[in-house]
């Protein structure tokens, strides 16, 4: 069957047992659980132990995802992997991912978005089934930012966290599925949030490792504005071009960077914040993965119904950003 849309039709999260509270945070850095919750909303996040790496937690969302959808692996016929921490610089983590779920021979590629690669990649999965190429898709997001930051720096630590979230898209003559998206980035604004050594620019050195260069470094208040702003515009545009008015959506699930970002493009979205699902207290910012992890927990708190208008939007390094509104249903 060859389907004019690709509904989502299984959804699963995967998440580190390890909990670090603000408080534990505290014992090492010069920050107070109550500076981290007033100015983020976050008050703990999961981190990897050993043994947990990107395809680890990308394979146990991925299965959740297709136990949801009822589908067997050998039905797959692509799979992409949304994440900016692969297992290794090469080659692609989501060849990993493949390779555990048994997924034989289905197309497997990376994408990079940083924190948007979800909401990027569903854009990008949607017209892979709408051209006819593929027809089951596993689009997974998976990060382990924490390996990107310096546990000293307190401008970065605090915010991140790892996890992964994924969905299975099927293609379906029914109107359901991603109904309009808008991808974006302003690449001028690359260097207020980058990890500078360990890529073929600047290659690590043991040096380069001393001083810390391999972490993200981070210009938070230039990217708290940036957020705000595309955020709220391709929301904007994405629900213009459904031929929707704000009204018409029901959900709102943004990507889960800080509260006051959250509240920010809500408002200038003149939505009501019952109406934006928020779960970054328990997980802090956990990259590309923060939308599918939201998507799931909004799913099982039921707050989605079928035939629900939900707008998805993300933003990130690069800088990147993405919106889509999906229609709801199987
Ligand atoms: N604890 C205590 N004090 C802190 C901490 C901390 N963890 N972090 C910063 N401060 C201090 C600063 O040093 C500064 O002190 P100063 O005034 O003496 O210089 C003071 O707090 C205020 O700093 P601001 O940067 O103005 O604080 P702001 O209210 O902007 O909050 C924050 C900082 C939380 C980083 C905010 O700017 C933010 O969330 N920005 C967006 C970051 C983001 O979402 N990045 C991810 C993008 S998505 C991706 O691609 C992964």
């Amino acid at each position: 069957m060859m389907g004019r849309y690709a509904a989502i039709t299984g959804w699963g999260m995967a998440l580190p047992e390890r909990v670090i509270t603000n408080a534990e945070l505290a014992r090492n850095i010069d920050t107070s659980d109550e500076w981290i919750r007033t100015r983020t909303g976050i008050a703990e996040r999961r981190v990897v132990g050993p043994g947990e790496y990107t395809s680890t937690l990308a394979t146990a969302a991925g299965l959740r995802a297709l136990q949801c959808a009822e589908i067997t692996p050998s039905k797959v016929d692509l799979v992409i992997l949304a994440t900016c921490t692969p297992d290794r610089p090469f080659p692609a983590t989501a060849c990993t991912v493949q390779s555990n779920l048994g997924i034989s021979y289905a197309g497997a590629f990376d994408l990079n978005a940083a924190c948007s690669g979800f909401v990027y990649a569903l854009s990008v999965a949607t017209s892979m089934i709408q051209s006819g190429a593929h027809h089951t898709v596993l689009l997974v997001a998976a990060d382990i930012f924490t390996h990107l930051i310096n546990w000293q720096d307190r401008n970065t630590c605090v915010l991140f966290g790892d996890g992964a979230g994924a969905v299975v898209l099927q293609a379906s003559d029914k109107p359901l599925g991603l109904i309009s998206s808008k991808i974006g980035a302003w690449g001028n604004g690359e260097d207020l949030m980058a990890a500078e050594a360990g890529g073929t620019r600047l290659p690590a050195t043991p040096e380069l490792l001393r001083q810390g260069r391999q972490y993200v470094a981070m210009n938070g208040r230039e990217i708290f504005k940036h957020a705000v702003r595309w955020m709220s515009d391709s929301s904007q545009q994405v629900i213009a071009a459904a031929n929707l008015t704000i009204d018409d959506i029901q959900l709102i699930v943004p990507h889960q960077a800080n509260m006051r970002i959250i509240e920010a493009t809500a408002k200038r979205l003149e939505l009501p914040l019952e109406r934006v699902f928020v779960n970054l207290e328990r997980y802090g910012n956990t990259s590309a993965a923060s939308v599918p992890i939201a998507l799931c927990e909004a799913v099982e708190q039921g707050r989605l119904h079928e035939g629900d208008h939900v707008l998805l939007t993300a933003f990130g390094g690069g800088l990147t950003w993405a919106s889509s509104v999906v229609r709801w249903g199987q």
